[in-house]
């Protein structure tokens, strides 16, 4: 068996800043209760004319650079997204046309917030068993085009944003390794955080005439609350013990970025300071897949990571699905 380990990373966010103020001029909210329920002051729309591939691929290309391969290495390309640029296919092998690799394995995975742990996952293992050596590995999203943008709509208006975040996994021959992932799933859920349509079920096609609620994302909140604090100290606690770590072993716990309020109760959970907590949800909201990966280049751009540190990611989402990922840098 290898091991993979991840050697550069890049993300990308869209220019056009969405703040509390902006919102508050087209739906019933305010700046103080979106702050207070969730740590948000603004978040990037993605404009008409910017798809969740353009945003993957300006992402791809910085980790590409900052991981100073070459990009005929690559094998694979795994790209975390609920929404594609279109029904399909997805958005990998749009990715791998962009950026010129070949004719690589291309795949989307659909696990929501949790999809870009659940894509490292994959890529581990690949690499783990020889399959491949180096996987290009994506979290993107422009969600914020499916959401209803009134207040009808606005208990999930408020918290999305957009953008894109990727890592580059290679075979590993150091300490620095991906050390375990584990994913979950509870499908019970499914209705506490969903877009109905366009789906294939017949109550989930065109009706006439067309029913667009159906066609934004819909969320019972105080049960993806409750469900997430449980949850996400739960799958922390899992790749430490593990992994044989205490929480003091950990430098850094990057969660998806879905609340303050969560990230605070993951804290409080696991006994640990909020500074410990990777936070970036002030200036970005909650970008779905790509929120992790976007929180881990920033930590990394800001040089606040060194080698040999451990690192946990955790997730929770729409599924429900929830995963960890414990890492030595
Ligand atoms: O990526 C993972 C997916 N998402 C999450 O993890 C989100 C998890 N849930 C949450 O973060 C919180 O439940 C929310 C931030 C969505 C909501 O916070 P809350 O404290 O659970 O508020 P609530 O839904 O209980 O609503 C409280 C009140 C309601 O009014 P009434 O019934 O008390 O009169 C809502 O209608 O706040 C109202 N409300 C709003 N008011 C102003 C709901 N959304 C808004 C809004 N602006 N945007």
């Amino acid at each position: 068996m290898f091991k993979s380990k991840i050697i550069g990373m890049g993300y990308s966010v869209p220019e056009n800043i969405i703040t509390n103020h902006d919102l508050s001029k087209i739906m019933d909210t305010s700046d103080d209760w979106i702050q207070s329920r969730s740590g948000i002051k603004e978040r990037r729309w993605a404009t008409d004319n910017v798809t969740t591939s353009d945003l993957a691929y300006n992402a791809c290309k910085q980790t590409i650079e900052n991981s100073k391969i070459n990009p005929i290495d690559i094998d694979m390309i795994i790209v975390g997204t609920l929404s594609s640029d279109y029904f399909f296919p997805g958005v990998s092998a749009q990715l791998q046309e962009k950026l010129n690799l070949k004719n690589v394995g291309a795949f989307d995975i659909k696990a929501a917030c949790s999809a870009f742990i659940y894509s490292i996952s994959i890529a581990d293992q690949f690499i783990r068993t020889g399959a491949a050596k180096t996987i290009l590995v994506v979290g993107a999203e422009t969600q914020t085009k499916l959401i209803e943008k009134s207040t009808e709509g606005r208990d999930v208006a408020v918290l999305f944003g957009d953008g894109a975040g990727a890592a580059i996994l290679t075979r590993s021959d150091s300490k620095s390794e991906i050390l375990s992932t584990h994913l979950h799933s509870d499908g019970k859920h499914l209705k506490d955080l969903w877009m109905e349509a366009p789906g294939t079920n017949k109550d989930s096609w065109i009706d006439d005439p067309i029913n667009l609620s159906k066609f934004t994302p819909k969320m019972n909140g105080r049960e993806v609350f409750r469900n997430a604090v449980t949850r996400f100290p739960e799958v922390i606690n899992e790749a430490l013990f593990a992994n044989d770590l205490d929480i003091d072993d950990v430098k850094y716990i990057v969660p998806h970025q879905a609340n303050y309020r969560i990230s605070e109760a993951i804290a409080k959970k696991l006994n640990v300071k909020m500074d410990k907590v990777v936070s970036n949800i002030h200036k970005y909201g909650n970008t779905t897949a790509a929120s992790i990966p976007i929180a881990l280049a920033e930590a990394v751009e800001m040089k606040k990571i060194s080698t040999g540190d451990i690192i946990i990611l955790a997730a929770f989402g729409a599924g429900f699905t929830w995963a960890s990922a414990a890492i030595r840098w």
